[in-house]
């Protein structure tokens, strides 16, 4: 075995010097001068920016409305709110998700039920679903996994047998699109966010997006202690201008100015990122679809995949390692591989609280054992490109049967 064969692992030379990680932000020097543009002006707060971005972001995803959030936690838990998700209620989501997406549902006092996905996509199974509805069911929350769309128009139709609420966790979706409708304007509630590695960032943001104007309401008081009136409301000379009832219990979620100038600027490149992370994918499907020991990330018919990470998956049938031993392989190469993610039912709080474990959703749980997320950003160069898929290929041939 030559030297530039043997595994980083090993003693061998990795693939590349310096690490380079799943995702990455990208900044550029007109998001720069957007935020000292707001830095020195009258508002870093509850100002202009704010409601500019929020038009901006509901024009590119074709919603009547977008409300902004301090994270897309805080936008998960207000879409929950406004829909009346509360105690005794069931929601039905995804256990191949982040965290939060189920959480919101507790944060309400309400129980995630946690339906199987389907293995062709990662995404909720409409069949599954069916399968999980009960009396007290009120809301479905599906997350589109990776970027991929889910099963909407499925979705849509079990809510609308049983009157229910559709909230999509749009956090991997920015710009995924279902036959050319972007994801966005489809349901009661969408939400995004803008933590840095997500497709635009605010350093930490997220966005609620939907089409009845009575929802936008309740969320812009639900980020805002509850209260009534926005303070852009409050300015003048009328009686009473001071006033500021409160009418809900709501949190401080508020999404700053500065932060808004920073994603306003950087929604103007999202086509182009979207692009190359379109490009980059499409490299990883090109080198590794011929490989028997892996499976590419799936892509589905009539959609446009949104590319948020990339998910290979490991056919442990034709490997003598596992998957662990993949990983820590990879990350010795300098490839910052992850894992996306232990699904959220096997997580210690969910088996001591909610009594879930291992079995409730075989294919997640047999998904997740085979995930591996390569890098993906738009930022990342060809010759980053190139080094992923080389130390794939030497990793693999060192782990194949
Ligand atoms: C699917 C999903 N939902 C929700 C969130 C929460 O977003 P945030 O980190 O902005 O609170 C994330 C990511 O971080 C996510 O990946």
């Amino acid at each position: 075995m030559s030297r530039s064969d043997a595994l980083a692992l090993h003693g061998g030379r990795p693939v590349r010097e310096r690490m380079l990680p799943y995702g990455r932000h990208e900044i550029d020097e007109a998001d720069i001068q957007a935020v000292v543009e707001v830095l020195r002006g009258e508002w870093l707060t509850n100002g202009p920016t704010v409601a500019r971005f929020e038009q901006a972001f509901a024009e590119t995803v074709g919603a009547k409305f977008a409300v902004a959030f301090s994270s897309g936690t805080a936008a998960l838990h207000a879409a929950a709110f406004v829909s009346g998700i509360g105690p005794g209620d069931e929601v039905i989501t995804s256990p191949l998700t982040f965290l939060a997406s189920a959480n919101c549902l507790l944060y309400c006092g309400a129980r995630p039920i946690f339906a199987d996905i389907d293995p062709a996509t990662l995404n909720l199974d409409p069949a599954a679903v069916q399968a999980a509805l009960s009396p007290r069911t009120k809301a479905i929350l599906p997350i589109h996994f990776a970027g991929l769309p889910c099963h909407m128009d499925a979705i849509h139709t079990i809510a609308r047998s049983r009157n229910l609420t559709v909230i999509e966790d749009a956090a991997h979706a920015l710009g995924a699109e279902i036959d050319g409708r972007r994801i966005g304007g489809l349901s009661d509630l969408t939400t995004f966010s803008f933590h840095p590695v997500k497709h635009i960032t605010t350093g930490e943001g997220g966005m609620v997006t939907g089409n009845d104007p009575a929802l936008a309401g309740g969320l812009k008081q639900f980020r805002n202690h509850g209260i009534e009136r926005e303070v852009r409301q409050r300015q003048g000379t009328t009686p009473g201008a001071w006033r500021q009832d409160m009418i809900a219990l709501g949190f401080n979620y508020r999404l700053t100015d500065i932060q808004s100038a920073l994603g306003l600027s950087q929604l103007r490149r999202l086509d182009a990122r979207l692009k190359r992370r379109e490009d980059i994918a499409r490299r990883y499907r090109e080198a590794f679809a011929a490989m028997p020991e892996v499976t590419v990330a799936p892509t589905r018919q009539g959609t446009r995949h949104a590319w948020h990470i990339y998910p290979l998956l490991l056919n442990g049938d034709r490997l003598q390692r596992d998957r662990e031993a993949i990983f820590q392989a990879l990350r010795a190469e300098n490839i910052g591989a992850s894992v996306h993610y232990l699904p959220v039912h096997l997580h210690p709080y969910y088996r001591e609280r909610l009594g879930t474990g291992p079995g409730l959703c075989p294919a997640a749980e047999a998904a997740f054992e085979r995930l591996l997320t390569l890098p993906l950003f738009p930022g990342m160069t060809d010759g980053d490109v190139a080094d992923v898929i080389a130390a794939v290929e030497k990793v693999i041939r060192w782990a194949r049967k």
